[in-house]
C-alpha cells in the first residue's frame, strides 16, 4: 500500500464572464447564482470540504470581489437567525463559509483560458496533488462527487478527472478522453482532447468540472500555447503531462447539471426540489395545475 493521498486543496475557477447567462450576470458573478437557496458557489465549497479540502483557493477577475463576502463568516447574521430560531437558515449560512485564512483569492488578469486560471493558483497550491473544481458543474450525488474521486485517488496517484458519457453531437463542447481499460470506476485515458469535432473525437466520454492533478501541472501550464478557441486550455496540458503520468477518467455515481446554462440550471432547479420533501409537492402541482393547452 502506498502513503495516503489526502487531497488538502482545491481550486476554484471563478473567473469567468457568465455570458450564456446574462444580463443576469452583468453584474453578480455567475457562481452567486441559486439553485434552490444556494449559490452555486457553495454546492462547490461544501463538496470539496465534504472530500477533505482544507485550503480553497479561487481565481477571480475584475468584478467578482464579491465573491469574498459570499464565503466570509458573517456573525452578526448568524446571530440574529439564531436568536429568531431560523436554526436551519444558520446552517445553511454557515455551511457556505471557510475558516478565516484557509481562502486565498487571486486574481486573472485577463480571460486566456482555464490552463491560465489554474496556473493564477500555483503560488498557493503546496507540493501535493491538489484538485480543480469548477462551480458551473453540480453534480448532485449520493456521496459528493469530489469524495468519490479522492477515494479512488489512492490507488492511481498521477491525475484524473471527472467522466460521463454525453451525445456525440455534444463532444465539440467538452474535454474528450481516448479510453483504454477499465476497472470499476476507473477509465485508462491513453489521451484527452479539448473540444474534438465529432469526426476527431477519439470517443463519447466527456470531461466534467472535477480534476485531481499533482503539482507538476503547473510547470507544463507556464509552457502550454494557446489551443481551442485561442485559450490556454487545462486539456492540453493534461494531455502533454500524461506522457509522465498516468491518467484516468472517472465514472461519478450522480447527475451532472451544467449550470452555466439555462437548461442545464433549470433542471438543476427542478431535480434539487423534487428531491426535497419541502419543495417536491410545489413542482408537482405546479406542472399539475398547468392548463393543457400551455403545453403545446
Ligand atoms: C471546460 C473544460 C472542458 C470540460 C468542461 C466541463 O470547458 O475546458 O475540457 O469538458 O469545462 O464542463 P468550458 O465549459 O469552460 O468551455
Amino acid at each position: 500500500m502506498g502513503i495516503s493521498m489526502r487531497i488538502r486543496t482545491a481550486v476554484f475557477p471563478v473567473a469567468g464572464l457568465g455570458t450564456r447567462f446574462l444580463p443576469a450576470t452583468k453584474a453578480a458573478p455567475k457562481e452567486l447564482l441559486p439553485v434552490l437557496n444556494k449559490p452555486l458557489l457553495q454546492y462547490a465549497i461544501e463538496e470539496a470540504r465534504a472530500a477533505g479540502v482544507e485550503s480553497f483557493v479561487f481565481v477571480h477577475a475584475r468584478g467578482k470581489s464579491i465573491l469574498e463576502d459570499q464565503i466570509d463568516r458573517y456573525p452578526a447574521l448568524e446571530a440574529l437567525l439564531e436568536h429568531r430560531g431560523k436554526h436551519e437558515a444558520a446552517e445553511d449560512l454557515r455551511s457556505g463559509t471557510i475558516t478565516a485564512g484557509d481562502a486565498t483569492f487571486v486574481r486573472q488578469p485577463e480571460a486566456l483560458g482555464l490552463g491560465h486560471a489554474i496556473w493564477c493558483a500555483r503560488r498557493h497550491i503546496g507540493a501535493e496533488p491538489f484538485a480543480v473544481i469548477l462551480p458551473d458543474d453540480l453534480v448532485a450525488s449520493e456521496i459528493p462527487c469530489l469524495k468519490q474521486m479522492a477515494e479512488a485517488y489512492q490507488s492511481t496517484n498521477g491525475m484524473m478527472v471527472a467522466a460521463m458519457p454525453v451525445e456525440r453531437e455534444e463532444v465539440s463542447k467538452y474535454g474528450i478522453i481516448d479510453p483504454g481499460d477499465s476497472d470499476g470506476a476507473l477509465i485508462e485515458a491513453r489521451g484527452i482532447v479539448e473540444k474534438p469535432t465529432m469526426e476527431d473525437a477519439p470517443s463519447n466520454v466527456a470531461v466534467i468540472g472535477r480534476y485531481i492533478l499533482p503539482p507538476e501541472i503547473m510547470h507544463v501550464l507556464e509552457n502550454t500555447a494557446p489551443g481551442a478557441g485561442g485559450e490556454i486550455q487545462l486539456t492540453d496540458a493534461i494531455a502533454t503531462l500524461s506522457a509522465d503520468q498516468p491518467l484516468h477518467g472517472f465514472r461519478f455515481e450522480g447527475e451532472r447539471f451544467d449550470c452555466g446554462s439555462i437548461e442545464g440550471f433549470l433542471k438543476a432547479n427542478i431535480r434539487l426540489a423534487l428531491q426535497d420533501p419541502k419543495l417536491a409537492h410545489c413542482v408537482l402541482e405546479s406542472i399539475e395545475q398547468m392548463p393543457s393547452r400551455v403545453a403545446a
